[in-house]
């Protein structure tokens, strides 16, 4: 089995349950994504009806937040797990916003073209890095001039040997949030897929792709939320 298969497995199996959770694994969860919901309405604020594509949109979480404070917005969310973009759908299915949706892997896949921004959360950490690489290079071509990319991501501890300590205070907070052990478990689990790249080194691939005006807006221990613009 490729990896981006194991992977659409992993969350296929997850997607009923999958919102539930994230408040209790995701213990920052508000300021988490409260900062990539601020920074894309900031940006696209003077935009009539800004095109938006979620990269690794899932159950659309992310996405429906953005349409929140951008109800104009048209949205695209693509996923690799159809069962994670029919969750997606029918979060949709309720709100007043425009959406289509895409089952695909991202780092394959065309991406569509002169968007207004690009968003995602907790995603691209599953590609190896000279992928998350191509695909920075690959967003910033496919942004409209004057075009943000919003990556609300899990980043490695610098240096490496802090992960383990990163890892022990991730699970004290989650279980302060009320998270279970089966829950942990379970997030475990899907842990095994990722391939985290330290804040840093990503900063620097976003500059390498063309971005400009990079800049870290949320860090709280493994979570980071970070954009950079493409020149007008
Ligand atoms: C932890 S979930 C995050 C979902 C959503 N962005 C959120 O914040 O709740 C990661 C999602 O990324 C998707 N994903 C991972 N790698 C992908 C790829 N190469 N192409 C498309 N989707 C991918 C998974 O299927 C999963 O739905």
């Amino acid at each position: 089995m490729n990896t981006g298969n194991s992977i659409a497995v992993a969350f296929d199996a997850v997607a009923t349950i999958y919102d539930a959770a994230r408040p209790r694994l995701v213990p920052c969860f508000d300021r988490f994504y409260g900062t990539a919901v601020r920074l894309s309405s900031h940006a696209l604020r003077n935009t009539a009806e800004p095109d938006i594509t979620d990269l690794g949109a899932g159950t659309g979480l992310l996405a429906a937040l953005v349409s929140q404070s951008l109800p104009q917005a048209r949205f695209t969310l693509i996923d690799i797990s159809a069962d994670m973009i029919e969750q997606a759908q029918k979060r949709f299915s309720s709100l007043d916003a425009q959406a289509a949706f895409i089952v695909a892997d991202y780092a394959m896949s065309a991406l569509p073209q002169d968007q207004d921004a690009f968003v995602s959360a907790l995603s691209i950490h599953h590609l190896e890095d000279c992928d998350k690489q191509a695909l920075f290079t690959r967003i910033f071509d496919a942004l409209a001039p004057g075009g943000i990319f919003i990556n609300a991501e899990q980043v490695a501890p610098e240096p490496p040997a802090v992960m383990a300590d990163a890892l022990e205070g991730w699970e004290t907070d989650v279980r302060a949030a009320g998270g279970s052990e089966d829950e942990l478990a379970s997030a475990r689990e899907r842990m095994t897929h990722d391939k985290c790249a330290s804040e840093s080194a990503q900063l620097e691939w976003m500059r390498a792709a063309g971005f400009h005006n990079v800049a870290t807006a949320f860090r709280e221990g493994m979570f980071c939320v970070y954009s950079g613009r493409k020149p007008a």
